[in-house]
């Protein structure tokens, strides 16, 4: 697994990360416990050492929990990465609500569910429109200082919200969404992150799955699939990504890979992609994704993909 310093003289994490989403079983269908702790187990087994978690991954921080019973055995294994400043109602709604105090006890419950004392990077996981930035980054600041992470983040932000928030704090790592299909919030951010020392970690890579692979043209949802409600799983979008993805199949086939490594390969190729976030439920898919670090593509090959890309999107 290809590492990067997560800040300057921090530690060594892979550039392929487990994103945790699924396992809260909040979304993904078909998600129970032994399923998700082997999952987090063969992460680790693959060389994956990154475990990208949240205070709202689960209505009752399943995330967190499932982590805390495999660091009890792995704990030098495992860095961790958290989100503060949004949670659920007693409705199931999302609520973002980045006021100090809330990010001060989020941290302090997130802490207690995973049994440490600190964990690696703390994310703002989204801007509040209701409190200003600075209060926010000066949370995140203030839990630094206690001890209780080693590193500052901050998720879903535009160029103008990332400049305000390096005003107040150090930023170690802005995380957003990025993949073949959706490229302009990296294309926004990336030369930013660049001048400042910053990495950007990505998320959707798979677009939520669409782009490992797996859900071809004539894949029937379940229809408790939320993801039917994504723009990109219907109509004309589906049937461009269809077609990428036929393409990306020939392609994967002649380098003799998954479909889902050629897409982690390349976004790891593109510049300013430091870290992708791979969401996964089951063992098997943590696997495949972990194994996309031996693949490599040339020059050639990220310029035939470009292309693919460009007609999917026109
Ligand atoms: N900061 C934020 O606001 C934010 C927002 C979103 C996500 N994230 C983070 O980023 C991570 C990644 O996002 P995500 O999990 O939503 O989506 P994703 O990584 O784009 O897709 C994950 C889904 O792809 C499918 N999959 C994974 N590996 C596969 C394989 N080898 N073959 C076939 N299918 C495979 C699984 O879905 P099925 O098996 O159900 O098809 C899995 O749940 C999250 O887990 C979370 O940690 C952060």
């Amino acid at each position: 697994m290809q590492c990067i310093p997560l800040f300057e003289d921090g530690p060594l994490v892979g550039r392929i990360a487990m994103g945790c989403w699924p396992i809260a079983g909040i979304t993904s269908l078909g998600v129970n416990e032994q399923s998700s702790l082997a999952t987090i187990h063969k992460a680790i087994d693959e060389g994956i050492n990154l475990f990208d978690t949240a205070y709202s991954y689960g209505f009752n921080g399943e995330s967190d929990h499932l982590l805390q019973s495999v660091l009890s055995e792995r704990r030098e294994k495992v860095f961790l990465a958290h989100k503060v400043g949004q949670h659920w109602n007693a409705q199931k709604e999302r609520v973002v609500d980045a006021r100090p105090a809330t990010m001060l006890n989020h941290t302090k419950e997130c802490l207690k569910r995973l049994g440490v004392e600190c964990v690696d990077l703390m994310y703002l996981h989204a801007p509040d429109p209701a409190v200003p930035l600075a209060e926010s980054a000066g949370a995140l600041n203030d839990i630094v200082t206690q001890g209780w992470a080693r590193c500052i983040g901050v998720c879903n932000v535009s160029l103008e919200q990332a400049m305000e928030m390096s005003r107040h704090c150090k930023l170690a790592v802005i995380q957003i969404p990025f993949n073949m299909l959706q490229q302009e919030q990296h294309r926004a951010l990336r030369r930013f992150a660049n001048e400042h020392q910053i990495l950007i970690a990505c998320y959707w890579i798979y677009m939520k799955g669409l782009l490992a692979g797996k859900l071809r043209r004539n894949h029937r949802f379940s229809p408790n699939d939320k993801r039917l409600t994504y723009e990109i799983f219907q109509g004309k979008s589906w049937d461009r990504a269809q077609d990428l993805i036929d393409r990306l199949d020939e392609l994967s086939a002649t380098k003799e890979c998954s479909i889902s490594q050629l897409v982690i390969a390349w976004s790891l190729q593109q510049p300013n992609v430091d870290i992708a976030i791979i969401g996964a439920k089951t063992p098997e898919q943590i696997a495949e994704s972990a194994r996309a670090s031996s693949v490599s593509l040339t020059h050639d090959e990220l310029s035939i993909i470009d292309g693919y890309i460009s007609e999917a999107m026109r």
